[in-house]
């Protein structure tokens, strides 16, 4: 167990700010991966319907629906000695002062993607981050994914020779409601490439090997974003990385067809999946292309994300427990942040923007 619970007995104690979609689903992450061993302790939300879905989920695990305390505040949540370590889960907005709030209290942090909205949110956190007993792991599930992972691993391996082009295309309807209506509001949500593409901008970075540096960008709201200003529906950005390395990617959010490739182009071969399916290919100079099955209990398991979420927990539980270091990073995190800000604001300018240059904005 984590140095800061040296002295004190019992389970780890889970604490879940923001119960609405995505904290119900840690709730149940928190049950399968934990296997019942880690008490789901304290709740926070201030939207009651929320509260007692959140309750609902809990009733069906051993503990039954009272096994937790319920806060309106989450710095209620946070007082609470029971807290080991706490899952934000809060609209966009929130993250940047509950995270802080957090680690100053020395709570181990699974914090939701994005960061932050900005540069200096992000700043406060690294600050809190290094003064703190408590670690930051940030919610970049589908590093987890099975597809991507085996990607990842094949890519390791040498399979493609050096990296060198990746690509993203995100195809699919648009957002679903949240509470509150927030994702469509920009100065909530910080708009389609911070809320939703920070996720493959991370996995671009991750799978290339190599940190990005500048990015253009065109994009715009003509299908079904026209009334929302500030809100992309479809867009095509364009990632410079060190090292002579590029990505790219689309997105689309106006599809009905739901599709989210993403494929590397090395110098030996080409490696290319699609994240939501089962089985992904390499084609190698003089060579059949070659297509591995990678589907495994856990995607069969828990459809969303491709058993993503689970893995994402079990992992964060364990390096919590084993007081090693977070697998994804309060840096993958702001990397992934920074990218999308800065496409967020080359499209906007119709300018190239340097990721340098986002610094202190
Ligand atoms: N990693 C992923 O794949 C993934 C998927 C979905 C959502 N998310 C992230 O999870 C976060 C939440 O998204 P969601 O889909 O659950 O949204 P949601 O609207 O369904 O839930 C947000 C919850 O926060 C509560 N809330 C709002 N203000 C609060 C406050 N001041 N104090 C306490 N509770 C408050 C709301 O009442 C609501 O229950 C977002 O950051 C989103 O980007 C990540």
């Amino acid at each position: 167990m984590s140095g800061d619970r040296a002295g004190r007995r019992g389970p780890l104690g889970i604490g879940v700010i923001g119960v609405g979609q995505r904290g119900r689903r840690h709730l149940r992450s928190v049950r399968e991966a934990g296997a019942g061993d880690v008490p789901v302790v304290a709740l926070a939300d201030t939207h009651e319907p929320s509260l007692a879905e959140a309750r609902a989920v809990l009733a069906e695990g051993p503990g039954g629906a009272d096994a937790a305390r319920v806060y309106r505040d989450w710095r209620e949540l946070l007082a609470d000695d029971a807290v080991d370590a706490a899952i934000v889960a809060l609209p966009n907005q929130l993250h940047a002062e509950v995270a802080v709030a957090a680690l100053q209290r020395g709570k181990h942090l699974l914090l939701e993607k994005p960061v932050a909205l900005s540069v200096d949110d992000c700043r406060r956190i690294e600050r809190a981050a290094r003064d703190s007993r408590g670690s930051v792991q940030v919610g970049l599930e589908l590093r987890y994914s099975t597809v991507a992972r085996r990607l990842g691993d094949e890519i390791a391996a040498g399979r493609i020779g050096e990296p060198r082009l990746a690509w993203c295309h995100e195809f699919r309807a648009p957002f679903r409601e949240k509470v509150g209506g927030w994702i469509l509001d920009p100065a909530r949500s910080g708009g389609t490439f911070v809320e939703k593409n920070c996720h493959h901008f991370d996995l671009l970075s991750w799978l290339l090997g190599s940190e990005p540096e500048r990015v253009a960008a065109f994009g715009g709201r003509e299908v079904v974003y026209r009334e929302r200003p500030g809100i992309l529906d479809n867009a095509w950005v364009v990632v410079e990385h060190r090292g002579g390395k590029r990505a790219s990617l689309g997105v689309g959010m106006f599809s009905n067809v739901h599709k989210l490739e993403i494929g590397v182009l090395g110098d030996e071969g080409l490696i290319e999946g699609d994240l939501r399916g089962r089985a992904i290919t390499i084609e190698r100079a003089h060579g059949a292309a070659e297509t591995i099955a990678v589907a495994g209990p856990a995607a069969d398991r828990l459809a969303e994300h491709g058993g993503a979420d689970l893995r994402q927990m079990e992992a964060w539980l364990d390096t919590i427990a084993r007081a090693a270091p977070p697998q994804v990073t309060l840096a993958d995190g702001v990397r992934s942040l920074l990218v999308a800000l800065a496409a967020q604001r080359a499209v906007d300018t119709g300018t190239v923007v340097a990721l340098d240059a986002l610094a202190g904005g």
